[in-house]
């Protein structure tokens, strides 16, 4: 497959970019400077005279707090970047593969969140992004939505992927208890991401490890224990402590009802994922580990 990535550097985009070229695809990967979703025009020249077969976007203003602070930056990248990037596909017929996110949803409710639920965000993130799910929907009919959350790996800069080598520094782990999630390795959410452009069926996905989720606290519990972290300064608090400008979901759990009806095997628990995250070299190789098949 001829596959055009944007947001290449980020902690999905550079998970993406590895799994793509291991699986042996024409690979056109684009980071922040070398292509700007917000950029109409650039986007559409770009993707025209590329044209690839699929386009998967991993580009977002992805800094849940500065997008409270500034909503116009929010919409231009997060709501009409997709959009443009539908246009752009619709043009050449590629299929476009665009990630959303679990705080489309209020956290209200207790359980699993599905496509079922009615997406009621909180944040301008959250509406930035789920704006962008409607624009992509509206331009661009082969256009699959993946919603997901919690995401660690390689060149992670959020929490998740940061608290071993904080902890290894010596520095205090603020962990928060009362939230909680469905934790993803971005190496598995990047085996899923390929699988759908290849089925090129439209709609929307739930992509996130499988079991039961965790809080922020008991994922930070599990990383230290995994690292052998066992003097590490770990702090319990809760979110409304920590008085952050966005608000968050309590919980954004989510479950798919399409991928088990499609026949896709469930990813690895996030159990699984923290331990090859931490331990790359035990850990067996995802490529071969069937969430590919
Ligand atoms: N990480 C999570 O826990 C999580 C949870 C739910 C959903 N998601 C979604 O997953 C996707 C990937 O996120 P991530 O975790 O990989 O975030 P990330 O590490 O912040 O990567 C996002 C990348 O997008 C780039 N970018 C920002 N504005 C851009 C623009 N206008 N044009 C092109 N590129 C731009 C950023 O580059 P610069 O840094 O140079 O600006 C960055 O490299 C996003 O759609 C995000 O909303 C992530």
């Amino acid at each position: 497959m001829k596959i055009l990535i944007t947001g290449a550097a980020g902690l999905v985009g550079r998970a993406l970019v590895e799994h793509c070229l291991a699986s042996h695809d024409e690979v056109l990967s684009y980071d922040h400077r070398a292509l700007d979703i917000a950029d109409a025009d650039q986007v559409e020249a770009e993707i025209t005279e590329k044209t690839p077969d699929a386009v998967i976007n991993c580009a977002a203003w992805t800094d849940v707090d500065g997008c409270e602070t500034d909503p116009k930056r929010a919409q231009d990248v997060n709501t009409l970047g997709p959009a443009n990037l539908a246009r752009a596909c619709n043009k050449v017929n590629a299929v476009l593969v665009t990630i959303s996110t679990d705080y489309v949803f209020d956290g209200r409710k207790e359980g699993f969140y599905t496509q079922r639920d009615s997406p009621r965000p909180e944040s301008v993130y959250g509406r930035s992004k789920l704006e962008g799910e409607r624009s992509v929907q509206l331009e661009h009919a082969r256009a699959v939505i993946v919603r997901t959350g919690f995401v660690f790996g390689p060149a992670g800069k959020n929490f998740l992927s940061t608290i071993v080598e904080r902890a290894r520094r010596g520095e205090e782990i603020k962990a928060i208890g009362d939230v909680c999630g469905t934790p993803t390795y971005a190496r598995h959410l990047a085996v899923r991401l390929r699988e759908l452009a290849q089925l090129d069926l439209p709609g929307i996905f739930h992509v996130v490890n499988s079991g039961d989720g965790a809080s922020y606290e008991e994922f930070a519990r599990l990383a230290l224990d995994l690292a052998e972290c066992h003097g590490a300064n770990l702090q319990v608090v809760t979110m409304s402590s920590l008085n952050r400008p966005a608000p968050r979901p309590r919980n954004s759990k989510l479950r798919c009802l399409l991928s088990a009806a499609l026949g896709l095997a469930p990813l690895p628990t996030w159990q699984e994922g923290l331990k090859e995250f931490i331990n790359p070299n035990v850990a067996k190789d995802t490529e071969n580990s069937g969430i590919g098949a």
